[in-house]
C-alpha cells in the first residue's frame, strides 16, 4: 500500500468547505491541485452550483479542462471562500506564499475574500517566516535591478528568478526575486510596510492577516483542521 499523500489529503478535505451557490478562490500549486480535483467531482457528482474565481493561468486551464464554472473579478465584488496553498504559515497564521509565482493574483483574492482555507502539508508550519524558504517578491522588468537594491537595505538577499535557464516570468508579466533573510523575518508586519513603500515593486508574498482556517495532511493519513 503507498504511503499517504499530505497534499491530497488537504487539497480534497478543504474541498468539503464549500457550499452550493459560492463563489469559491481557486488558489494555485500542488496542494490546491487535489483541491480541484475533488471540487470537480463534486460539481459532477452532487451537482456542486459554484463560480470559481482562479488565481493563475495554471488553475484556470485545470478548473476549464476538469468543468468547474468560472467567473472573473470583474464580475466579483466579494469571494466566499478561498482554498489556496503555502510555502510557510506560523503559530499566527501568517504566511509565505508565491513560490509557484502566482502570488499577486493570489493576494488579490485573498483580500476579497470573506474565508481563506490554506492547505499544507506538516513541513509548511514554521515558528519564523523565511526561515525555510525565501519570501518571493514580484517587481516590473523595468525596475527590478533599483528595487533589488533597496531589498537589500532592509536585509534581504534577493535572486532573480529563473526556470530552466532563462528569467522567469508571471502570468502578469512581471519578474520575482526570492529573498533569503539570514535569520528569517524578525517583523513581517514591519517588512510588509517597508516594501509597500518601494516603487516598481509589484507585490510581496508575506501574506499578512489573510488566512483564517489551516488545513494540514499528514503522512499517516490523518489530516487537522486549525482555526484562527
Ligand atoms: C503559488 O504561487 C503559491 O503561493 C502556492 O500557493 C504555494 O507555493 C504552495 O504551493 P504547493 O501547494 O505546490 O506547495
Amino acid at each position: 500500500m503507498s504511503t499517504p499523500n499530505p497534499k491530497e489529503i488537504a487539497g480534497r478535505r478543504a474541498a468539503e468547505f464549500v457550499e452550493d451557490d459560492m463563489t469559491v478562490g481557486l488558489g494555485t500549486g500542488s496542494t490546491v491541485h487535489f483541491t480541484l480535483v475533488r471540487l470537480a467531482e463534486r460539481v459532477r457528482d452532487e451537482r456542486l452550483r459554484i463560480r470559481g474565481v482562479p488565481t493563475s493561468i495554471d488553475t484556470e486551464r485545470k478548473a476549464r479542462e476538469w468543468g468547474i464554472p468560472l467567473t472573473t473579478l470583474d464580475d466579483t465584488a466579494t469571494i466566499d471562500l478561498t482554498i489556496d496553498g503555502a510555502d510557510e504559515i506560523d503559530d499566527a497564521f501568517q504566511m509565505v506564499k508565491g513560490g509557484g509565482g502566482a502570488l499577486l493574483r493570489e493576494k488579490v483574492v485573498a483580500s476579497i475574500s470573506r474565508r481563506e482555507v490554506i492547505v499544507v502539508g506538516p513541513e509548511k508550519l514554521v515558528k519564523k517566516l523565511g526561515s525555510t524558504f525565501p519570501l518571493p517578491i514580484e517587481v516590473v522588468p523595468f525596475a527590478h535591478a533599483t528595487v533589488e537594491r533597496r531589498l537589500r537595505t532592509l536585509g534581504a538577499l534577493p535572486t532573480l528568478r529563473t526556470r530552466e535557464g532563462r528569467t522567469y516570468t508571471t502570468d502578469n508579466g512581471n519578474l520575482i526575486l526570492d529573498c533569503r533573510f539570514e535569520h528569517g523575518i524578525a517583523d513581517p508586519h514591519a517588512l510588509e510596510s517597508d516594501l509597500a513603500r518601494i516603487p516598481g515593486l509589484v507585490e510581496s508574498g508575506l501574506f499578512i492577516d489573510l488566512a483564517h482556517i489551516l488545513v494540514i495532511g499528514h503522512p499517516t493519513g490523518e489530516c487537522h483542521v486549525r482555526k484562527k
